[in-house]
């Protein structure tokens, strides 16, 4: 789902930045790769000779079946390409094991595409992110530029109101049962884009870590998210997918953008297979000091669920 305003100028057709060149022998983990846009980029990644595409979901049945059509329509049924392994961001214990198993499994990380959401999910990112210790580690280890694309939302920025209301604790804010459900989903996509601003830009920078992070707007796709939104918003959804909606394989190349990105990425917020910092994400939102609080809130939670996680991770990049 994407901002409403912004719709009828919503491009299709978008280019594909993935290409053979930046993409051959490469490994890939993305999450939430069964349906939608996860598996669309998945698809597009193993066509371009990926070495390994990691499908990280929550339901294997769905995952191998998704391995299966990808495996046909990018021919590497025979190449032990394609993989699922399970993750359930609903369950930090399910995180930490699938980064354990990417730590020990995988000689190296070329791109981690954060996915995976729910129209009602809430700190998704907070359960999503020990995995940039694995990505970073990888990148002193061979020497590779990897890339940590966060799959967030313009509607993020719909709901300056409501942020205003929660903005000092979100994520206890975010639980209050007088918010409407249709207010979360954006509120967490402003979250993301607050906090993975302030990481990428202060605390993980480029230069010094070699790792590029960004976050990604995919805008209005015809997919599944919002299947359990209420029927009014769903039967408006879909008269909006009808109107400006891009295919999942369309908006799919948003995130191969972001995942292929090169340094003028970093830190920064993606739309339409552009940088859309300026044009796209108002001022407010770039308040550093609202982005570090954000952040802290976050790494205070990370630290409860993984303790000395988010040290180890600046150590990292240290
Ligand atoms: N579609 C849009 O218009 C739009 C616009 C802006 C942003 N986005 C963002 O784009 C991303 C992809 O969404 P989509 O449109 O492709 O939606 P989708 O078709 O509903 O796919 C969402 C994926 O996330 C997975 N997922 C949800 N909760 C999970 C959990 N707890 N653990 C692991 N996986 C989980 C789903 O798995 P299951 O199949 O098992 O549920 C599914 O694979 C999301 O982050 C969404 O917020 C989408």
């Amino acid at each position: 789902m994407s901002s409403n305003n912004a719709l009828p100028a919503q491009k299709r057709n978008l280019p594909l930045l993935a290409t053979r060149e930046n993409t051959e022998g490469r490994t890939y983990i993305v999450t939430g790769a069964n349906t939608g846009l996860g598996f669309e980029a998945a698809k597009h990644l193993a066509s371009l000779g990926a070495a390994k595409v990691i499908l990280a979901v929550r339901n294997d049945i769905a995952g191998q079946a998704a391995k299966q059509e990808i495996d046909t329509a990018a021919g590497t049924a025979d190449k032990n390409v394609v993989e699922v392994w399970p993750l359930d961001l609903c369950s930090y214990d399910s995180v930490k094991a699938f980064a354990k198993r990417a730590e020990t499994e995988l000689e190296r990380i070329d791109g981690l595409l954060e996915n995976a959401g729910l129209a009602q999910a809430r700190r998704e990112f907070a359960e999503g992110h020990v995995l940039p210790v694995t990505v970073n580690v990888t990148r002193k280890r061979l020497g590779i530029q990897p890339r940590l694309t966060i799959v967030t939302s313009s509607m993020g920025f719909t709901v300056k109101g409501e942020w205003e209301q929660i903005k000092e604790n979100p994520l206890t804010g975010m639980d209050d049962e007088n918010l409407h459900m249709m207010q979360n989903y954006p509120l967490t996509k402003l979250v993301e884009n607050l906090a993975v601003h302030h990481l990428a830009r202060e605390l993980l920078p480029v230069a010094k870590t070699g790792v590029i992070i960004n976050t990604v707007c995919p805008g209005l796709c015809v997919t599944k998210l919002g299947r359990d939104a209420p029927h009014d918003v769903l039967a408006n959804l879909r008269q909006l997918h009808a109107l400006y909606g891009r295919s999942s394989e369309d908006g799919s190349r948003t995130l191969l953008h972001g995942v292929v990105g090169g340094v003028e990425t970093h830190g920064k917020y993606l739309d339409s297979c552009e940088i859309a910092e300026d044009t796209a994400m108002p001022g407010w939102a770039k308040d550093p000091k609202m982005q570090k609080h954000t952040w802290d809130v976050i790494a205070k939670e990370l630290d409860v669920a993984e303790p000395g996680c988010v040290v180890k991770m600046l150590q990292c990049a240290a």
